[in-house]
Parts: C-alpha cells; sequence; structure tokens
C-alpha cells in the first residue's frame, strides 16, 4: 500500500522547492521517478545536506529486505546515522537520518510505503497542578489539604478473573513495577533508553487504572512496561514504532504459552499531527490480534486531527477514549469528535505513583479514561478468551454495545454519548464470586488515608461513586 500523501504533507515544501529547480523530477509520473532519481541514489543518500530523522515503513507485499535497500541507498545498518531496523510480521521500519534529496529517493522506492519525519509525542495528562487534594502533594512532601469524602466507591463485577491471563502493554513512560498495587504482576518489556523504570509517574498511574489491585480495572491482568515516553512525559514518534515492534513480536512469542489470553496496547499519548508510519504500525499490531485503547487528547479539540486518536470511531478497531467527570460531563480538556469511540472517567483519578511502593496520586486527562477502557477490554477479553481474546474488531462491538448510552452532558461536538460500562451496573447476583466489596468511610488526613489504603491490598476497591450512581465507572 503506497501512502504518497503522507510523504507529501511532510515534505510539501521539498517538492514545492524542486518544482523550481528540478522540473523533470517533480513532474515525472510516480512509476518513472524511481528509475530517475536512481541515478543518483548513492551519493545522495550518503552525503551530508542538512539531516533529519526519518521513519522509513516498508511495504511488506513488495518483501523488502531491509539490509538490501540500505545497501542500494550506500548506507549500511552499523553507519552512523543509521540508528534502528525494526521488523515483525506486521510491518518493517527503517529509522535513519536523512537529507530532504535522500528522503525523495527513499519515497520512489517501490519498496517504501511511507517516509516520514520523526514527530513529537506527547503524553495526555493534565490538571497536574490542580488535582483538587492532597496526595500528589503527598508524593512531593508538600503536606495534605482537601476534601477525602468524595472516595467512598464500591467496585462490582461478577467475575473475580478480571482480566487474568491478559497482557496489557502499557506504552508510555515505564512503570515502577514493585509498586504495592501492581503485586508482582508488572515487568518491565522494552525500553527506549536503559531501563522501563518511570521517572515521570504518568506510565505507573496509567498502569495502576488499568490493572493495579484496589485501584485499577482488570486487577488480576498482565501488566509489561514498554517506555517510549521519557522522564518528562514526551517523546518521539520513532520510540512509540520501537516500543509497538517490540510488542508486536513479543505476543507472537507469548501466544505460544499456556494460559495466555491476548494482548492491549494501551496508549495514554499522541502526536500533533497525523503520521502514517505510527499508523500503519498500529493497524499491522490490529492485524496481528493486539487490541488497542489510545487517548483522544486533552486539547478540548477534534480527535481527528491527530494520531492515533483519529484512527477511532468508524476508522478503525482501535477505540478512542474520551474523558468525562464525576457527573457525567465531558471534561472541557476532553478532545471530541467522530474519531471518539466512548467516554470514560478521567478527572481526579487516583491510582499509584512512580515515587514509592506505596505512593499514590490523582491526576486528570484522557490519559486517565483510557486505561479504564484497557481495563474493561481485559476483563471481557479473559471472559470469553475464544471469541475476543484476539479479535480487536469484535471486541470493540462488544465494548459498544456494552456502553452506557445517552447519560453524559455538555458538549459532545458530534462524539458518540456513550460512558464506558463493565456491563455489571452495580447489580452483582448473589451467587456470583464478587469476592470482595468495601465502603470506606475515610477519616483523618489524606496522608494517613493513601497509607491505609495501600497497605490493604487484600480488597477489591471501587469504580462506583457514591456521588455519582449513574456511572458505573
Ligand atoms: C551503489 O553503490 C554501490 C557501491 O558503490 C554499487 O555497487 C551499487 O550498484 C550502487 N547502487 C546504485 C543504485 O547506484
Ligand atoms: C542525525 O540528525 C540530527 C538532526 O536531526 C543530528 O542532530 C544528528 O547529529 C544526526 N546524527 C547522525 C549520526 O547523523
Ligand atoms: C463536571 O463538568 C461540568 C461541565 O464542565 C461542570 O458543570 C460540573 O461542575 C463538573 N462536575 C464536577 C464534580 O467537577
Amino acid at each position: 500500500m503506497k501512502s504518497t500523501l503522507a510523504f507529501a504533507t511532510l515534505v510539501a515544501s521539498v517538492f514545492a522547492a524542486a518544482e523550481v529547480n528540478d522540473v523533470s523530477v517533480n513532474g515525472t509520473p510516480q512509476e518513472d521517478r524511481d528509475g530517475i532519481i536512481g541515478l543518483t541514489r548513492n551519493s545522495t543518500c550518503k552525503n551530508g545536506g542538512k539531516m533529519e530523522m526519518v521513519n522509513v515503513m516498508l511495504d511488506k507485499d513488495e518483501h523488502p529486505d531491509a539490509l538490501q535497500l540500505l545497501s542500494r541507498l550506500g548506507r549500511a545498518l552499523d553507519d552512523d546515522g543509521v540508528f534502528a531496523v525494526h521488523d515483525n510480521p506486521a510491518w518493517t521500519v527503517i529509522q535513519m537520518n536523512a537529507t530532504e534529496e535522500c528522503m525523495k529517493v527513499l519515497d520512489g522506492m517501490a519498496e517504501v510505503s511511507v517516509v516520514e519525519r520523526e514527530t513529537k509525542v506527547q503524553s495526555f495528562v493534565t490538571q497536574k497542578d490542580t488535582a483538587p487534594w492532597g496526595l500528589q502533594r503527598l508524593s512531593n512532601e508538600a503536606g495534605a489539604s482537601g476534601d477525602p469524602q468524595g472516595q467512598n466507591f464500591i467496585y462490582s463485577f461478577e467475575d473475580d478473573k478480571l482480566g487474568a491471563g491478559v497482557d496489557v502493554y502499557v506504552i508510555d513512560t515505564g512503570v515502577r513495577v514493585s509498586h504495592a498495587v501492581f503485586g508482582g504482576r508488572a515487568v518491565e518489556g522494552f525500553s527506549f533508553e536503559g531501563t522501563a523504570a518511570d521517572g515521570d509517574g504518568h506510565g505507573t498511574h496509567v498502569a495502576g487504572t488499568a490493572a493495579g489491585q484496589r485501584f485499577g480495572v482488570a486487577q488480576n491482568a498482565n501488566i509489561i512496561a514498554v517506555k517510549v515516553l521519557g522522564d518528562d512525559g514526551s517523546g518521539s514518534s520513532s520510540n512509540t514504532i520501537a516500543g509497538m515492534n517490540w510488542v508486536i513480536n513479543n505476543h507472537i512469542k507469548r501466544k505460544a504459552q499456556p494460559g495466555f489470553v491476548g494482548s492491549i496496547m494501551q496508549m495514554s499519548w499522541g502526536l500533533q499531527t497525523i503520521a502514517a508510519t505510527v499508523d500503519q504500525a498500529i493497524e499491522g499490531a490490529i492485524d496481528q490480534g493486539i487490541h488497542v485503547s489510545v487517548a483522544a487528547g486533552n486539547d478540548g479539540a477534534d480527535a481527528c486531527r491527530i494520531s492515533p486518536s483519529h484512527l477511532g470511531g468508524a476508522n478503525s478497531a482501535v477505540v478512542t477514549v474520551g474523558s468525562v467527570n464525576i457527573t457525567n460531563s465531558v471534561s472541557t480538556f476532553s478532545n471530541v469528535g467522530s474519531c471518539v469511540d466512548i467516554f470514560a472517567p478521567g478527572e481526579k483519578i487516583l491510582s499509584a505513583w512512580n515515587v514509592g511502593d506505596t505512593v499514590i496520586n490523582f491526576l486528570s486527562g484522557t490519559s486517565m479514561a483510557t486505561p479504564m477502557n484497557s481495563g474493561v477490554m481485559a476483563t471481557l477479553m479473559q471472559a470469553d478468551p475464544a471469541g475476543l481474546g484476539q479479535n480487536p474488531a469484535a471486541l470493540k462491538a462488544k465494548l459498544l454495545s456494552m456502553g452506557r448510552k445517552n447519560v453524559i452532558g455538555g458538549n459532545l461536538r458530534g462524539s458518540p454519548n456513550l460512558l464506558l460500562s463493565n456491563g455489571v451496573d452495580g447489580k452483582v447476583p448473589t451467587t456470583s464470586k464478587r469476592s470482595a466489596e468495601e465502603r470506606r468511610t475515610v477519616t483523618g488526613s489524606p496522608a494517613a488515608w493513601a497509607k491505609d489504603m495501600v497497605t490493604n491490598l487484600g480488597q477489591r476497591w471501587v469504580i462506583e461513586s457514591t456521588d455519582s450512581p449513574v456511572r458505573h465507572f
């Protein structure tokens, strides 16, 4: 599948410039360009000018050989400026420095489906500094204040397997895998640098909401940290591609192992633009049976403008998640529109934090809503491994069919009025295995309360708020 559009968008200025200087190249129909540029290919891709990091996605249908392609460019894997070749059964991506001229050469090659400049990635946490009460400040040693009354919850579920056998790949800033809420179920999988330790907190918080004990939805799922974002919560499209390559190959290995149910890529981040390489990497993962849950983004704008959230809605099996507050209103920060599939709680979410094994914190953002969705996905996969374990389209259909309809207020701006639900609605049959339920009345300082919560992990925790009885999650 040739995607010249993406290339054209990204190097539009290059083509415009070339038009003036080299009409023959620019004016030649695409099928001829390869031959013409090929004459200068070697020197073009070898020699300098302004270099930029690009992701070169190869078209599997052309049976590309990445090393051979590099050598046709006069480059080799161990050259300076050739950083990586990522290969899995769904796709191959070469990450290298290239001049604009070299990008044109690459785009002219039949085996290349997209050439794209590396672009920035940002995690979608928000209101970090205005979290209403104290536990963020607790984690910062800055004292405690605030009102704990709103944290009086019950989590209802029918089946206490809660996602067992499902791998949740938390593609984020890393995860503090030693945190008490993970009970040994979290491991470091991949990192673009050093370890997958979380120097930011975002990934740990997200992982805790997806699958942590007490704070999380799928409390028995496996958590695999895939660190693609730095300790400031930002990163690059190249690193997300590297992380997804690792996930796809690991998923294929895991499929052969006993007890394996399926995989979810939990991705609470986005670009500021659309990137065809990132999109195709995700679509390739879906083709391999991996489920994908992504954040809508926090610009209060249309989720269709950026990758990967624009893959939601009718566009693919990706589930794009927006945020609502405790009174079921669309969060003012949440991206919206037809690319959003479903909304989930994303304000003042309490979960694990990265600075200690018993530290928790409140954060808000579509980043916090997304792992709620990933957690529900994991429980549905576990409940029907044969039907939903490795079938992203079927799981998405099931998830959306279970969503609570028309309970969301606020400015939906073209989004579906659909709120995440695990289907239980608080009415757990007495015959079910609902093993523990606790309604807590919190007294004392938030610090004391937090300590109590993380040291009594034997019990299930909420999600049905007594403040917000309509909403299940
Ligand atoms: C590139 O250079 C190598 C060695 O210099 C040569 O063998 C190869 O044929 C050249 N390829 C093209 C497309 O010009
Ligand atoms: C790659 O390009 C970047 C600019 O995008 C430059 O800073 C870096 O030094 C280059 N690295 C190599 C090895 O060419
Ligand atoms: C939820 O959001 C709506 C709309 O912005 C706002 O009016 C309401 O006060 C919010 N509720 C809470 C509990 O923050």
